[in-house]
């Protein structure tokens, strides 16, 4: 009888037991369901529903990348940067009642709207860059009573931007920008916007009353020229009766005074307004702090002998987008009356106050030397700040080095003399920029090759220079080509030579052609590797030559002798330790030494190349 007793408890603990250790959690089943519509990822290999999904112990949380929890509860899912594709499949994420965060931020999705509005109790929900595309239906956020932000940027939307999101009570953070969305904007109920952006779609008509305080920007195509769009904050509607209506409401009748009298004595609006200004300034703090706002909201002239536009007449050029650069994407503007400029959007400079910007920038305005190319303008409002520049239709050297430039019949490539000529210029302009920004530890700092224009004479001009101090430090400067130096790498530490550095890979890339894949890197790595390792040891195998560029050695004759020597410059320049390194001054003399032709063997190089590097290391800045 024992014994059956015995038994008894066993199968009822056994029945216990097995159900609680193989009952796995309900949200680990809904989760891995809903992975098995994603493309494979290895990063999600770790999704196990043998292991706790908000588990405290530090030894096993983690194991479900992505998952984030709050309290021990399921919280959100955060599927960044991972490449995924596949079907989002939101009515089995409808399973998972605690959810409240969704990003599936820049992977590869494409195809129409996930239905999210039956997550009805989403506070955020991250879309941006991927590949959506289609249209939007009109309510697909009704009821999303809770939702506080949503990021669709950089997508492939078109059609109407939904009315629902016009009226969601705690949405505060909005990014549409670079989609294809179109008509008119709905009127979103005013509140206080931490992120507003509808820029660079294709929007038209008045922008509605309630966001007239917005700043333009988020209006802008490409960031800039909305020739469709019009009213408050962008320039006025054509039509003189909505402009009436639209400026009653929101300015008032004496502001629409000022601007018609503006109309034609824009001069002096301009003063009259500046005047307003200064003498509100005398207000109290918070006033003046608004004030400080508005006056920012202007672009600043930092050289004195250029013409000036004002940013109406920016915003509504057309524009044409020319690339994206490390900084941000940069868009060329077609002024009415002037020559076309080059706008830059600066992400990554969040951290510098408007006082410290305009200072630095006034620094480098004044900056006059033949081979540097600083700013005309720039724009300062807290997420944006825009850097205006001349342009120059010669395109920059990596295009030319790469093949991204038109090659007309005539243009076979840049030949010997053209780099020559090119090096000497860089080396000029990074001598008197050294000078100009002696308190700089890097007065370049992101020296390289689509940084370097190239006028209509193939003289070369150094942009982009002296950015550092406007870069948030903690991860704003990680793409600046002086953070890929081996120096920073390995010792998170720059210097004045750090310059030098890029000049030295700079110089290799010219005579090799080859785009030296240290910039490509998202720092770490072996320091140094790639292209000066990679000339390294061609020259140590002993066939020089072959290390030039084709298009550079076509027609040549005898110049293979200047070409080692400057090849032997650039690998010096290139040393992975700073202080074999050499220094700019000796840099640049050496190169100014260099002529077109001259007959000289590779023999030297061998025999000078190794043992002159102890020797002519010494020389410092
Ligand atoms: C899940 O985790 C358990 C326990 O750690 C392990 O034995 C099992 O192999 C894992 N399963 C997968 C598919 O990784
Ligand atoms: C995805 O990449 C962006 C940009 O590199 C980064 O800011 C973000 O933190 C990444 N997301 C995750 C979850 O790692
Ligand atoms: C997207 O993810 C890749 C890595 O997968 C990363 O290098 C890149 O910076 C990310 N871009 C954005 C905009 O977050
Ligand atoms: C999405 O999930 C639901 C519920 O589990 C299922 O019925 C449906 O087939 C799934 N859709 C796809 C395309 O996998």
């Amino acid at each position: 009888m024992a014994r059956k007793v015995d038994l008894l408890l066993l199968i009822l603990f056994l029945v216990w037991c097995c159900n609680t250790s193989s009952s796995t959690s309900p949200e680990a089943e809904i989760l891995i369901k809903f992975k098995s519509s994603l493309s494979h990822n290895p990063a999600l290999d770790n999704w196990n529903v043998s292991i706790n999904i908000c588990d405290d112990d530090p030894k096993t949380t983690g194991f479900w990348t992505g998952v984030t929890c709050k309290d021990g509860t399921l919280f959100g899912l955060r599927l960044e940067n991972m490449s995924l594709s596949g079907f989002i499949n939101i009515s089995v994420l409808v399973n998972l009642p605690s959810l409240r965060s969704l990003s599936f931020m820049n992977n590869s999705f494409h195809g129409s709207m996930p239905p999210v509005r039956e997550l009805g109790a989403l506070r955020a929900l991250y879309l941006a860059y991927n590949k959506f595309s289609g249209t939007i239906s009109d309510d697909a956020f009704q009821d999303m009573r809770s939702l506080k932000t949503l990021r669709l940027e950089e997508n492939e939307f078109r059609g109407g931007i939904p009315g629902s999101l016009s009226s969601l009570p705690a949405l505060v953070e909005l990014s549409l920008e670079g989609n294809r969305f179109e008509g008119n904007i709905p009127d979103f109920i005013p509140r206080d916007w931490k992120l507003f952006d509808l820029s660079n779609n294709k929007l038209e008509g008045s922008i509605p009353p309630g966001l007239a305080n917005i700043d333009p920007i988020a209006f802008a195509v490409s960031p800039i020229g909305n020739n469709d769009l019009c009213g408050r904050p962008l320039s006025r509607c054509k039509s003189p009766k909505k402009w009436y209506i639209l400026i009653g409401v929101t300015v008032g009748i004496v502001f629409l005074a000022i601007a018609v009298i503006s109309h034609r004595y824009r001069r002096r609006k301009a003063l009259l307004l500046a005047a307003e200004e200064a003498h509100n300034k005398v207000g109290m703090a918070k006033a003046q702090s608004q004030e400080q706002t508005e006056e920012n909201a202007k672009l600043q002239f930092v050289r004195a002998d250029r013409p000036i536009f004002d940013l109406e007449e920016l915003l509504t050029a057309p524009a044409e987008v020319l690339g994206g650069g490390s900084f941000g994407s940069s868009y060329k503007a077609l002024l009415s009356n002037g020559p076309p400029v080059v706008v830059k959007r600066l992400r990554p400079m969040r951290c510098v106050g408007f006082e410290e910007f305009h200072e630095h920038m006034k620094k480098l305005g004044s900056i006059s030397h033949p081979n540097l190319f600083p700013p005309l303008a720039f724009y300062y409002r807290n997420e944006d700040k825009l850097l205006i520049s001349e342009f120059i239709g010669n395109g920059n050297l990596a295009d030319h080095l790469h093949g991204h430039a038109q090659r007309t019949p005539g243009n076979i490539g840049l030949d010997w003399p053209t780099r020559l000529r090119i090096i000497k210029g860089v080396g000029r302009g990074l001598v008197h920029l050294h000078r100009a920004l002696p308190s700089l530890s890097l007065p370049h700092g992101h020296l390289k090759s689509s940084n370097i224009l190239l006028n209509s004479n193939y003289e070369p001009l150094l942009t982009d220079f002296g950015l550092d101090p406007l870069v948030c430090q903690d991860q704003g400067h990680q793409f600046m080509a002086a953070y890929k130096s081996p120096e920073y790498i390995r010792h998170r530490r720059i210097s004045r030579k750090t310059d030098v550095w890029s000049l030295g890979i700079l110089i290799l890339e010219l005579l090799t052609g080859k785009f030296p894949a240290n910039y490509l890197r998202q720092g770490g790595g072996a320091a140094n590797g790639d292209l000066a390792a990679w000339v390294r040891s061609a020259v140590r195998e002993e066939w020089t030559a072959e290390v030039f560029d084709g298009d550079m050695m076509k027609g040549t004759k005898n110049e293979d002798g200047e070409m080692v020597r400057l090849l032997r410059i650039g690998m010096n320049c290139s040393e992975e330790e700073e202080d074999q390194r050499w220094g700019l001054k000796e840099a640049v003399e050496k190169i100014e030494e260099l002529k077109e032709t001259e007959n000289s063997t590779e023999d030297e190089f061998y025999s000078s190349y190794g043992s002159e590097v102890e020797v002519k290391s010494v020389g410092r800045e």
